[in-house]
């Protein structure tokens, strides 16, 4: 596996996998690979010839006061991890590679779908990830891309910048990977200390006891949302950002639980802000 930092030594392998009539497959990361990354990176080998991983902890998505600089690093485990499970290059460009001296242009989707769940609270952060993944793409040119269903929101806004931009690309959303207590995995449950790791098991169960009550009948989907509130509330240790209950695609509001649903939430325990959903059809 090759390890790669400039984005001229990546289109020259791009170039060559092309002649060679190779597929592509892309997993970009931030690194601190865990679970969830590698079954993207697993799936990635299944689909395609060759896959690269890109590891960038992109300063454009964090806010200010956001955890840019704390952000967990480790390179060299992390290409251990993308290389046994079957990545042929991990590109790690450095910030100036990415967004050298004078960079100006940003991508920005309008509208609700970035503008609300975790749009609300981290005003700017759809726009760096929109504009960082538009650079990965135009560099890497991958046939298909792969993201994770934990940061549903950012795989709904992805879906739309493809399609607006004509970006010729097949996103390939993946399940979301759970820890044996049901806690999605996370870069940043690294954050948590013992009592809070404890506490973060509250929003997984929030989630599927509020499925079980749709299963049951429930409709309402300010009834379900309300359901998930109390239960979360009743963990000391967690200060809820949101809860919302919307369309699966459009991340707009619904008056009745029925199709294509999305149940997403962003819950702050201690320092640490998780979030976590589920996607119905119903
Ligand atoms: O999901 C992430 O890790 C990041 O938002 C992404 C897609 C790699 C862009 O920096």
């Amino acid at each position: 596996m090759k390890i790669l930092e400039a984005i001229g030594d990546i289109r020259e392998e791009i170039k060559e996998a092309r002649r060679n009539n190779k597929s592509v497959g892309f997993v970009p990361t931030m690194g601190y690979l865990h679970g969830g990354h590698l079954s993207l990176i697993k799936k990635a080998k299944e689909e395609n010839d060759l896959v690269i991983v890109s590891i960038f902890v992109n300063p454009t998505q964090f806010g200010p006061g956001e955890d840019f600089e704390s952000y967990p690093r480790d390179l060299k485990k992390d290409s251990s991890l993308a290389q046994s499970m079957g990545a042929d290059i991990v590109f790690s460009p450095s910030i100036e590679e990415m967004y050298p001296l004078g960079c100006s242009t940003y991508v920005e989707i309008e509208g609700d779908i970035t503008k609300k769940l975790c749009g609300a609270s981290r005003s700017g952060h759809f726009k760096g990830v929109a504009t960082v993944v538009t650079k990965l793409f135009n560099i890497v040119m991958p046939n298909r891309a792969y993201f994770g269903q934990k940061d549903a929101q950012q795989v709904a806004v992805i879906k739309r910048m493809v399609k607006d931009l004509h970006l010729d690309v097949e996103i390939v959303p993946c399940p979301i990977v759970r820890e044996g207590d049901g806690l999605a995995m996370s870069s940043r449950n690294t954050y948590l200390n013992e009592e809070e790791r404890r506490a973060g098991t509250i929003l997984s169960k929030a989630l599927f006891e509020a499925k079980e009550r749709i299963e049951e009948g429930e409709i309402n989907p300010l009834k379900i949302s309300y359901f998930i509130i109390e239960t979360i509330e009743s963990e000391p240790l967690c200060e809820i950002d949101y809860v919302e209950v919307v369309h699966g695609e459009t991340l707009e509001s619904i008056e009745r639980v029925k199709g294509d649903v999305l149940i997403a939430l962003a819950v702050k325990i201690g320092k640490t802000r998780l979030i976590d959903n589920l996607r119905l059809e119903v």
